[in-house]
């Protein structure tokens, strides 16, 4: 891998984070297979993926929390979770895991929990509340929120008034102004958000699945979609298509006070393949 690639395109974060702050990364729709050579409209997820984290790494130091935000594995076998646990383990951080359209979440389950890795539903960190929901519907690819999760999200946010709390689930909670993608959108927003608006200690929401960036305010909630560390689509598009942007993350620094501080960093280039005329994925 040439390291001049792994180098910062956007703008470095300020010296670090604020005294107090937590920084989250989040990785998103990786893709990985069981077999390391499959390529995703001409990129190989694998080596996306190792290039991505090889930028994380640069800001090991202050992170407290990994966030792997779904479809992380792609033909969701044992092997391609298990080669992720080990990486992730590698990486030194304690990470969290739910899972996206393309994951099995039962298998996802068995192979992602030991060492810093686990499928959680809450976190506690500092003053705030990380609450990670499964809102995977089994052989479709669109989004819905079970009663049991919003009630399960309920009652964290009950019980826990005093925590700032983020949100991350795999699919988009409102449209992205992209027909094709928007109906894979969560089908029941309506229970989810109103349920947040009657929490006022809720103050932003991620997700993955869009494979681009996405930012709103929603109530005052901040609504945050993160690149994939391999393929991105094309932004505001009705239909299917496959964007040039290189593959990345998202960072969070969540302040005692109850901001969010995010940005996205990217890889310097795209890994070689990229095949743009792809039909669908
Ligand atoms: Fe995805």
């Amino acid at each position: 891998m040439a390291q001049d690639i792994v180098k910062l395109i956007s703008q470095k974060p300020e010296s670090g984070r604020h005294p107090g702050a937590l920084r989250i990364l989040q990785i998103t729709d990786c893709h990985l297979h069981a077999n390391t050579e499959w390529k995703l409209a001409g990129i190989n997820t694998q080596i996306s993926f190792d290039w991505v984290m090889s930028l994380a790494e640069q800001q090991k130091a202050q992170t407290d929390l990994l966030l792997l935000t779904g479809d992380l594995v792609h033909d969701a076998s044992p092997i391609g979770y298990r080669r992720l646990r080990q990486r992730v383990q590698e990486f030194g951080v304690r990470a969290c895991c739910l899972p996206g359209n393309h994951d099995k979440p039962e298998t996802l389950n068995a192979h992602m929990r030991g060492g810093l890795v686990d499928v959680p539903k809450q976190v506690k960190l500092g003053n705030w509340l990380i609450i990670l929901l499964d809102s995977t519907q089994p052989h479709l690819e669109g989004g819905h929120l079970s009663e049991r999760e919003l009630r399960t999200l309920d009652k964290l946010l009950r019980d826990n008034p005093d925590r700032h709390a983020l949100i991350a689930l795999h699919h988009h909670p409102i449209p992205i102004n992209s027909a094709w993608m928007d109906e894979m959108v969560l089908d029941n927003p309506r229970p989810f958000l109103s349920l947040l608006e009657r929490h006022d200690n809720v103050k932003g929401v991620i997700w993955g699945h869009i494979h681009q960036t996405f930012e709103t305010d929603h109530h005052g909630i901040r609504m945050l979609g993160t690149p994939s560390t391999c393929i991105q689509f094309i932004e505001n598009q009705d239909t299917f298509g496959i964007s040039t942007a290189p593959p990345g993350f998202r960072w969070l620094e969540l302040q005692p006070d109850g901001r969010i501080d995010t940005g996205v960093e990217r890889i310097a280039a795209l890994p070689p393949g990229l095949d743009l005329k792809t039909a669908g994925y």
